[in-house]
Protein backbone atom coordinates (compact mmCIF):
# COMPACT_ATOMS: atom_id res chain seq x y z
CA UNK A 1 0.00 0.00 0.00
CA UNK A 2 1.34 3.51 -0.49
CA UNK A 3 2.72 5.98 2.17
CA UNK A 4 -0.53 7.59 3.92
CA UNK A 5 -0.90 11.20 5.11
CA UNK A 6 -2.66 10.47 8.43
CA UNK A 7 -4.50 13.21 10.43
CA UNK A 8 -5.42 12.03 13.96
CA UNK A 9 -7.64 14.07 16.41
CA UNK A 10 -7.34 13.31 19.88
CA UNK A 11 -3.82 11.74 18.57
CA UNK A 12 -2.66 11.78 22.38
CA UNK A 13 -5.07 10.34 23.71
CA UNK A 14 -5.21 6.78 24.70
CA UNK A 15 -6.15 5.37 21.04
CA UNK A 16 -5.40 7.94 19.41
CA UNK A 17 -1.18 7.70 20.11
CA UNK A 18 -1.41 4.08 19.24
CA UNK A 19 -3.03 4.69 15.85
CA UNK A 20 0.18 7.40 15.73
CA UNK A 21 2.47 4.35 16.62
CA UNK A 22 1.28 1.89 14.57
CA UNK A 23 0.90 4.19 11.34
CA UNK A 24 4.93 5.63 11.48
CA UNK A 25 5.86 2.38 12.27
CA UNK A 26 4.63 1.29 9.00
CA UNK A 27 6.16 4.37 7.02
CA UNK A 28 3.35 6.86 6.98
CA UNK A 29 3.17 10.67 7.84
CA UNK A 30 0.99 11.15 10.85
CA UNK A 31 -0.42 14.68 11.90
CA UNK A 32 -2.38 14.83 15.55
CA UNK A 33 -4.12 17.11 17.23
CA UNK A 34 -5.26 17.30 20.50
CA UNK A 35 -6.39 19.72 23.58
CA UNK A 36 -4.70 17.17 25.76
CA UNK A 37 -7.89 17.36 27.84
CA UNK A 38 -7.87 13.98 28.76
CA UNK A 39 -4.76 12.92 26.85
CA UNK A 40 -1.03 13.05 27.76
CA UNK A 41 1.91 14.76 25.70
CA UNK A 42 3.86 11.74 27.43
CA UNK A 43 1.47 9.46 25.31
CA UNK A 44 3.16 10.79 22.61
CA UNK A 45 6.41 12.19 23.64
CA UNK A 46 8.47 9.12 21.67
CA UNK A 47 7.50 10.54 18.28
CA UNK A 48 7.86 14.34 18.69
CA UNK A 49 11.05 14.25 16.84
CA UNK A 50 10.44 11.92 14.00
CA UNK A 51 11.00 13.22 10.95
CA UNK A 52 7.37 12.25 10.10
CA UNK A 53 5.13 13.25 12.81
CA UNK A 54 3.78 16.48 13.73
CA UNK A 55 1.91 17.47 16.54
CA UNK A 56 -0.53 20.48 17.17
CA UNK A 57 -1.63 21.34 20.60
CA UNK A 58 -5.12 22.40 19.69
CA UNK A 59 -8.82 22.35 20.58
CA UNK A 60 -10.44 20.86 17.24
CA UNK A 61 -13.00 23.73 17.34
CA UNK A 62 -10.77 26.08 17.20
CA UNK A 63 -8.12 24.58 15.42
CA UNK A 64 -6.74 27.07 12.85
CA UNK A 65 -4.73 24.65 10.61
CA UNK A 66 -7.83 22.42 10.35
CA UNK A 67 -8.29 23.30 6.55
CA UNK A 68 -4.56 22.88 6.04
CA UNK A 69 -4.77 19.52 7.63
CA UNK A 70 -7.98 18.32 5.74
CA UNK A 71 -6.14 19.45 2.66
CA UNK A 72 -3.01 17.69 3.59
CA UNK A 73 -4.41 14.51 4.52
CA UNK A 74 -5.64 11.02 2.54
CA UNK A 75 -7.04 9.60 5.58
CA UNK A 76 -8.79 10.93 9.39
CA UNK A 77 -9.50 9.36 12.43
CA UNK A 78 -11.83 11.54 14.32
CA UNK A 79 -11.46 10.55 17.68
CA UNK A 80 -11.25 13.86 19.46
CA UNK A 81 -14.34 14.05 22.29
CA UNK A 82 -15.62 14.22 25.51
CA UNK A 83 -14.74 11.21 27.43
CA UNK A 84 -14.93 9.75 30.27
CA UNK A 85 -18.14 8.99 32.92
CA UNK A 86 -16.63 11.44 35.41
CA UNK A 87 -15.90 14.21 33.02
CA UNK A 88 -18.74 14.09 31.10
CA UNK A 89 -21.55 13.78 33.99
CA UNK A 90 -19.26 16.97 35.18
CA UNK A 91 -19.54 18.86 31.96
CA UNK A 92 -23.01 17.23 30.17
CA UNK A 93 -23.13 20.83 28.44
CA UNK A 94 -19.47 21.05 26.89
CA UNK A 95 -19.89 17.27 25.74
CA UNK A 96 -22.73 17.53 23.74
CA UNK A 97 -21.19 20.73 22.03
CA UNK A 98 -17.71 19.50 21.69
CA UNK A 99 -18.44 16.18 20.27
CA UNK A 100 -21.13 17.61 17.78
CA UNK A 101 -19.12 20.85 17.03
CA UNK A 102 -15.93 18.91 16.10
CA UNK A 103 -17.12 16.43 14.14
CA UNK A 104 -19.16 18.57 11.89
CA UNK A 105 -16.34 21.16 11.60
CA UNK A 106 -14.37 18.16 9.96
CA UNK A 107 -17.11 17.49 7.94
CA UNK A 108 -17.57 20.53 6.69
CA UNK A 109 -13.89 21.40 6.11
CA UNK A 110 -14.04 18.30 3.57
CA UNK A 111 -16.43 18.99 1.68
CA UNK A 112 -15.44 22.28 1.36
CA UNK A 113 -12.51 21.61 -0.10
CA UNK A 114 -13.53 18.38 -1.76
CA UNK A 115 -11.71 16.48 -0.37
CA UNK A 116 -11.35 12.60 -1.35
CA UNK A 117 -10.07 11.63 2.02
CA UNK A 118 -10.72 8.85 3.69
CA UNK A 119 -12.57 9.27 7.36
CA UNK A 120 -13.27 7.31 10.36
CA UNK A 121 -15.31 8.93 12.72
CA UNK A 122 -15.24 7.11 16.37
CA UNK A 123 -18.37 6.22 17.85
CA UNK A 124 -19.13 4.39 20.90
CA UNK A 125 -20.87 1.17 21.96
CA UNK A 126 -22.50 3.03 24.32
CA UNK A 127 -25.14 3.92 21.35
CA UNK A 128 -27.04 0.32 22.10
CA UNK A 129 -27.40 2.38 25.38
CA UNK A 130 -30.15 -0.30 27.22
CA UNK A 131 -30.46 -2.74 24.71
CA UNK A 132 -31.48 -5.99 26.60
CA UNK A 133 -29.51 -8.58 25.68
CA UNK A 134 -30.50 -12.81 25.55
CA UNK A 135 -27.26 -15.73 27.18
CA UNK A 136 -25.65 -15.74 24.10
CA UNK A 137 -26.65 -13.11 22.21
CA UNK A 138 -24.48 -10.15 20.68
CA UNK A 139 -25.50 -6.77 19.48
CA UNK A 140 -25.43 -6.07 15.81
CA UNK A 141 -24.96 -2.61 13.79
CA UNK A 142 -28.77 -3.18 12.67
CA UNK A 143 -30.53 -3.57 15.91
CA UNK A 144 -32.94 -0.37 16.82
CA UNK A 145 -31.46 1.69 19.65
CA UNK A 146 -33.25 2.58 23.03
CA UNK A 147 -32.44 5.66 24.81
CA UNK A 148 -33.92 5.83 28.72
CA UNK A 149 -36.39 9.32 28.78
CA UNK A 150 -35.30 11.77 31.34
CA UNK A 151 -31.43 10.45 32.12
CA UNK A 152 -30.39 12.95 30.11
CA UNK A 153 -27.07 14.06 32.15
CA UNK A 154 -26.35 10.43 31.83
CA UNK A 155 -26.63 10.38 28.30
CA UNK A 156 -24.96 13.14 26.86
CA UNK A 157 -21.97 11.11 25.62
CA UNK A 158 -24.03 8.63 24.05
CA UNK A 159 -26.20 11.09 22.12
CA UNK A 160 -23.17 13.35 21.00
CA UNK A 161 -21.87 9.62 19.24
CA UNK A 162 -25.35 9.13 17.49
CA UNK A 163 -25.52 12.49 16.06
CA UNK A 164 -21.62 11.87 14.90
CA UNK A 165 -23.15 8.69 13.40
CA UNK A 166 -26.02 10.76 11.44
CA UNK A 167 -23.86 13.68 11.01
CA UNK A 168 -21.49 11.36 9.01
CA UNK A 169 -24.17 9.53 7.22
CA UNK A 170 -25.57 12.28 6.03
CA UNK A 171 -22.16 13.92 4.64
CA UNK A 172 -21.72 10.58 3.00
CA UNK A 173 -25.59 10.25 1.30
CA UNK A 174 -26.00 13.74 0.36
CA UNK A 175 -22.14 15.45 0.16
CA UNK A 176 -20.44 12.86 -1.08
CA UNK A 177 -17.72 12.38 2.05
CA UNK A 178 -16.48 8.95 2.42
CA UNK A 179 -17.54 8.20 5.80
CA UNK A 180 -17.16 4.89 8.16
CA UNK A 181 -18.58 4.82 11.51
CA UNK A 182 -16.56 1.89 14.18
CA UNK A 183 -19.01 1.37 17.27
CA UNK A 184 -15.51 1.30 19.54
CA UNK A 185 -16.86 -1.48 22.61
CA UNK A 186 -14.25 -1.25 25.16
CA UNK A 187 -10.79 -0.87 24.57
CA UNK A 188 -8.11 -1.16 27.14
CA UNK A 189 -4.11 -1.24 26.69
CA UNK A 190 -1.02 1.10 27.26
CA UNK A 191 -1.36 4.71 27.93
CA UNK A 192 -4.78 4.74 28.35
CA UNK A 193 -5.25 7.04 31.67
CA UNK A 194 -6.98 5.92 35.24
CA UNK A 195 -8.13 9.56 35.72
CA UNK A 196 -11.33 9.40 34.35
CA UNK A 197 -13.52 6.44 35.57
CA UNK A 198 -11.90 4.37 33.25
CA UNK A 199 -12.47 0.51 34.71
CA UNK A 200 -9.09 -1.53 33.89
CA UNK A 201 -6.44 1.29 34.38
CA UNK A 202 -8.32 2.02 37.82
CA UNK A 203 -8.31 -1.81 38.98
CA UNK A 204 -4.45 -1.90 37.51
CA UNK A 205 -3.35 1.20 39.56
CA UNK A 206 -5.51 0.15 42.62
CA UNK A 207 -3.80 -3.00 42.73
CA UNK A 208 -0.40 -2.33 41.99
CA UNK A 209 -0.69 0.62 45.07
CA UNK A 210 -2.33 -1.89 48.02
CA UNK A 211 -5.33 0.16 47.55
CA UNK A 212 -9.36 -1.41 47.39
CA UNK A 213 -10.13 -2.63 44.46
CA UNK A 214 -13.57 -0.38 43.89
CA UNK A 215 -16.32 -2.41 41.95
CA UNK A 216 -18.92 -0.72 41.23
CA UNK A 217 -22.64 -1.53 41.94
CA UNK A 218 -23.05 -5.84 42.04
CA UNK A 219 -20.04 -6.19 39.93
CA UNK A 220 -22.26 -8.56 38.06
CA UNK A 221 -22.47 -6.56 35.01
CA UNK A 222 -20.03 -6.86 31.85
CA UNK A 223 -18.39 -6.02 29.07
CA UNK A 224 -16.40 -7.45 26.37
CA UNK A 225 -12.35 -5.78 26.57
CA UNK A 226 -10.43 -5.27 23.34
CA UNK A 227 -6.29 -4.83 23.39
CA UNK A 228 -5.79 -1.71 21.82
CA UNK A 229 -3.38 -2.94 19.87
CA UNK A 230 -5.90 -5.50 18.04
CA UNK A 231 -8.58 -2.00 18.10
CA UNK A 232 -5.68 0.43 16.54
CA UNK A 233 -5.33 -2.96 13.76
CA UNK A 234 -8.94 -2.76 12.82
CA UNK A 235 -9.50 0.78 12.64
CA UNK A 236 -6.81 0.65 10.23
CA UNK A 237 -7.97 -2.30 7.97
CA UNK A 238 -11.51 -0.77 7.99
CA UNK A 239 -9.95 2.35 6.00
CA UNK A 240 -7.65 0.02 3.80
CA UNK A 241 -11.10 -1.26 2.33
CA UNK A 242 -13.37 0.84 0.02
CA UNK A 243 -15.87 -2.17 0.97
CA UNK A 244 -16.80 -0.12 4.60
CA UNK A 245 -17.34 3.14 3.13
CA UNK A 246 -20.56 4.52 4.39
CA UNK A 247 -20.78 1.46 6.92
CA UNK A 248 -21.42 1.41 10.70
CA UNK A 249 -19.08 -1.48 12.16
CA UNK A 250 -18.83 -3.05 15.63
CA UNK A 251 -15.08 -2.59 16.77
CA UNK A 252 -13.94 -4.26 19.91
CA UNK A 253 -13.44 -8.23 21.68
CA UNK A 254 -16.64 -10.35 22.15
CA UNK A 255 -15.52 -12.27 25.25
CA UNK A 256 -17.65 -11.13 27.92
CA UNK A 257 -16.63 -10.80 30.96
CA UNK A 258 -18.46 -9.54 34.60
CA UNK A 259 -16.62 -7.02 36.67
CA UNK A 260 -16.11 -9.06 39.46
CA UNK A 261 -14.47 -11.43 37.36
CA UNK A 262 -12.24 -9.29 36.15
CA UNK A 263 -11.50 -7.56 39.49
CA UNK A 264 -10.74 -11.12 40.67
CA UNK A 265 -8.09 -11.28 37.37
CA UNK A 266 -6.11 -8.07 37.90
CA UNK A 267 -5.94 -9.24 41.23
CA UNK A 268 -4.03 -12.57 40.48
CA UNK A 269 -2.41 -11.21 37.68
CA UNK A 270 -0.92 -8.31 39.73
CA UNK A 271 -0.19 -10.87 42.50
CA UNK A 272 -2.19 -7.79 44.64
CA UNK A 273 -2.81 -8.40 48.35
CA UNK A 274 -5.53 -5.48 47.71
CA UNK A 275 -9.21 -6.10 49.19
CA UNK A 276 -12.05 -6.14 46.47
CA UNK A 277 -14.76 -3.40 47.78
CA UNK A 278 -17.93 -2.71 46.04
CA UNK A 279 -19.25 0.68 46.32
CA UNK A 280 -22.60 2.06 44.95
CA UNK A 281 -22.97 4.36 42.10
CA UNK A 282 -24.19 7.53 44.38
CA UNK A 283 -20.42 6.73 46.28
CA UNK A 284 -19.09 6.12 42.86
CA UNK A 285 -20.32 8.75 40.86
CA UNK A 286 -22.29 11.51 43.33
CA UNK A 287 -25.51 10.23 41.12
CA UNK A 288 -27.11 7.55 41.14
CA UNK A 289 -26.30 6.11 37.89
CA UNK A 290 -28.18 4.00 36.19
CA UNK A 291 -25.37 1.44 35.05
CA UNK A 292 -25.59 -0.87 31.73
CA UNK A 293 -25.94 -4.77 32.38
CA UNK A 294 -24.44 -6.40 29.37
CA UNK A 295 -22.02 -5.12 26.59
CA UNK A 296 -20.81 -7.69 23.78
CA UNK A 297 -20.35 -6.63 19.98
CA UNK A 298 -21.43 -9.18 16.91
CA UNK A 299 -18.13 -8.61 15.21
CA UNK A 300 -19.03 -10.08 11.86
CA UNK A 301 -19.28 -7.57 9.88
CA UNK A 302 -15.82 -6.30 10.81
CA UNK A 303 -14.62 -9.43 10.20
CA UNK A 304 -16.44 -9.68 6.77
CA UNK A 305 -15.18 -6.47 5.27
CA UNK A 306 -11.47 -6.62 6.80
CA UNK A 307 -10.85 -10.35 7.88
CA UNK A 308 -9.35 -9.04 10.47
CA UNK A 309 -8.76 -11.59 13.76
CA UNK A 310 -7.78 -10.58 17.12
CA UNK A 311 -4.81 -11.65 18.35
CA UNK A 312 -5.02 -10.46 21.84
CA UNK A 313 -6.50 -12.31 25.23
CA UNK A 314 -7.73 -10.57 28.37
CA UNK A 315 -5.02 -11.67 30.32
CA UNK A 316 -2.63 -11.66 28.16
CA UNK A 317 -3.76 -7.65 27.82
CA UNK A 318 -3.66 -6.99 31.29
CA UNK A 319 -0.29 -8.64 31.51
CA UNK A 320 1.18 -6.12 29.31
CA UNK A 321 -0.62 -3.40 30.55
CA UNK A 322 0.72 -4.33 34.38
CA UNK A 323 4.42 -4.66 32.70
CA UNK A 324 4.14 -1.67 31.11
CA UNK A 325 3.01 0.50 34.48
CA UNK A 326 6.05 -1.22 36.12
CA UNK A 327 8.76 -0.18 33.71
CA UNK A 328 7.33 3.52 34.51
CA UNK A 329 7.51 3.42 38.06
CA UNK A 330 11.00 2.10 37.54
CA UNK A 331 12.17 4.41 34.99
N1 LIG B 1 -11.38 3.54 24.94
C1 LIG B 1 -12.57 3.02 24.74
O1 LIG B 1 -12.88 1.95 25.31
C2 LIG B 1 -13.56 3.67 23.80
C3 LIG B 1 -14.81 3.05 23.67
C4 LIG B 1 -15.74 3.64 22.82
C5 LIG B 1 -15.42 4.77 22.10
N2 LIG B 1 -14.21 5.35 22.24
C6 LIG B 1 -13.92 6.56 21.47
O2 LIG B 1 -12.60 6.53 20.99
C7 LIG B 1 -12.06 7.86 20.97
C8 LIG B 1 -10.74 7.87 21.70
O3 LIG B 1 -10.98 7.51 23.05
P1 LIG B 1 -9.82 7.17 24.08
O4 LIG B 1 -10.25 6.02 24.87
O5 LIG B 1 -8.53 7.12 23.36
O6 LIG B 1 -9.91 8.41 25.06
P2 LIG B 1 -8.85 9.59 25.30
O7 LIG B 1 -9.49 10.50 26.29
O8 LIG B 1 -7.55 9.05 25.64
O9 LIG B 1 -8.82 10.26 23.87
C9 LIG B 1 -9.61 11.38 23.49
C10 LIG B 1 -8.62 12.45 23.10
O10 LIG B 1 -9.30 13.56 22.53
C11 LIG B 1 -8.74 14.75 23.08
N3 LIG B 1 -9.78 15.77 22.94
C12 LIG B 1 -10.98 15.82 23.58
N4 LIG B 1 -11.70 16.85 23.14
C13 LIG B 1 -10.93 17.46 22.19
C14 LIG B 1 -11.14 18.59 21.37
N5 LIG B 1 -12.29 19.28 21.40
N6 LIG B 1 -10.15 18.95 20.51
C15 LIG B 1 -8.98 18.25 20.47
N7 LIG B 1 -8.74 17.17 21.22
C16 LIG B 1 -9.72 16.78 22.07
C17 LIG B 1 -8.37 14.40 24.48
O11 LIG B 1 -7.40 15.27 25.04
C18 LIG B 1 -7.84 12.99 24.30
O12 LIG B 1 -6.46 12.98 23.99
C19 LIG B 1 -13.11 8.76 21.58
O13 LIG B 1 -13.82 9.41 20.55
C20 LIG B 1 -14.03 7.82 22.32
O14 LIG B 1 -15.35 8.31 22.35
C21 LIG B 1 -13.25 4.83 23.10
Amino acid sequence: MTKQRVLVTGGAGFIGSNLVDYHLKKGDEVWAVDNLQTGRLKNIEPYLHHPAFRFDQSDICNWPRLLEGVEWTNRIYHLAAHVGQRLVLADPVNTLSYNIRGCELILQALFDIASPARLLIASTSEVYCHCPLEPGEALKEDRMLQFPSGEFLQETYDVSKLVNEIMGLSYKAKKGIDCTIARLFNTIGTNQSPSYGMVVPNFIQQALSGEPITVFGDGLQSRSFSNVHDTVTALALLLDTPKSKGEIVNVGGDRECSIIDLAKMVKKIARSESEIRYLSYQEAYGVDFKDVRRRRPNLDKLFQLTGFKPKWTLEQTIEEIIQAKKEMQMA
